[in-house]
């Protein structure tokens, strides 16, 4: 922790877009004006900080953007800022305007970098989770995850409608590279007949048997809800080994992609993002440095940005045994 007054503050977006991240800037430069501290936006995530795209924001730059998905600073995954070069350069452009203190809205790649960053140079950084897997340990929300399962369970819902229609089997891969939370609570939402997530091994025999026995007894409409990152390979390739195993039922896939990134954030996502922006700047004028605010049971929690780091969130064993009784 450090014990430096913090008088200026950056804000940046990094990683993956999320929807909500726009409410987050807002809420971090609103506050920071509510205190009287000047407050600067970085554009590209930490590529603005290398490349000196760095400008004050006031009030009225964040009017109009709640509503909006995408973010209005742009984002950006930067290798650069894996160099220790590239945090010189960014630090340089920093120290030139009296920043000392960082809030980055992003997942656990950006805090990766801000702990580096917060340790060589003395900077503190606050993490705000911007992401829509819901894949940082230390919060029950992660900005944009609400609207991203939002946004699949709306259009798996239309998928059914066409399975229906045609007596489908409908393979449905969503987002998560490393994480099940967008396939598992799109796929109970909408009935989903299995639900396959890099958690939790598939038993991809006890699978076929289940739609042959379905096959049997003219249940043919399925819906199986699959999660980019599961051990399969995905969408496409779990489709392929059922038409493989399954010769006589009809078989499509659809691969629901960026659709899930962007959009208007849901309230949930508005409301989460407010106050993670609202807390970030008080932990950085408190003297909370280097954590990570997240929300758990309804209350605001820090975690040290490098425990947000490691920690992957658990799949509950409760939503696991939901699954499987509800997709019989
Ligand atoms: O981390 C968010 C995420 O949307 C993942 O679910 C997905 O694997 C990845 O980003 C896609 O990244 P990109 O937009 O760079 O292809």
């Amino acid at each position: 922790m450090s014990a430096k007054k913090v008088t200026k503050i950056a804000v940046l977006t990094s990683g993956g877009d999320a929807p909500g991240m726009n409410a987050a800037i807002r809420a971090v430069v609103r506050t920071s004006v509510h205190h009287g501290i000047d407050v600067f936006g970085v554009a590209r995530g930490y590529n603005g900080m290398i490349e000196d795209d760095i400008f004050q924001m006031y009030s009225k730059s964040v009017g109009n953007i709640i509503q909006r998905g995408g973010t209005i600073l742009k984002t950006a995954r930067s290798a650069a800022f894996f160099e220790p070069e590239g945090r010189k350069i960014a630090y340089e452009n920093l120290k030139k305007r009296g920043i000392n203190g960082i809030v980055v809205i992003g997942g656990d790649g950006s805090f990766k970098g801000a702990q580096k960053f917060s340790h060589e140079f003395d900077i503190p950084c606050i993490g705000i989770p911007g992401t829509i897997d819901k894949d940082i340990a230390g919060s029950d929300f992660t900005i944009g995850f609400d609207t991203a399962v939002n946004t699949a369970v709306e259009a798996i819902d239309k998928i059914r409608d066409t399975a229906d229609a045609h007596d489908r089997l409908f393979v449905v891969e969503v987002m998560g590279r490393d994480a099940g939370y967008i396939a598992l609570h799109s796929g109970i939402a909408t009935g989903a007949e299995n639900i396959l997530i890099p958690e939790s091994k598939t038993d991809m025999e006890a699978m076929i048997a289940s739609l042959t026995e379905k096959e049997k007894r003219k249940k043919l409409v399925n819906l199986i809800v699959v999660a980019e990152g599961e051990e399969f390979g995905g969408g496409t390739q779990v489709g392929n080994f059922l038409k493989e195993k399954l010769p006589n039922a009809d078989i499509r896939v659809c691969i629901l992609g960026h659709i899930q990134r962007g959009g208007s954030p849901s309230c949930l996502d508005r409301l989460i993002a407010s106050r993670m922006g609202y807390h970030a700047v008080e932990c950085l004028l408190n003297g909370t440095h280097n954590v990570m605010v997240g929300i758990v049971d309804n209350k605001i929690k820090y975690t040290p940005l490098d425990k947000a780091i490691k920690a992957k969130q658990k799949i509950s064993d409760e939503w696991l045994k939901i699954v499987k009784i509800l997709a019989s």
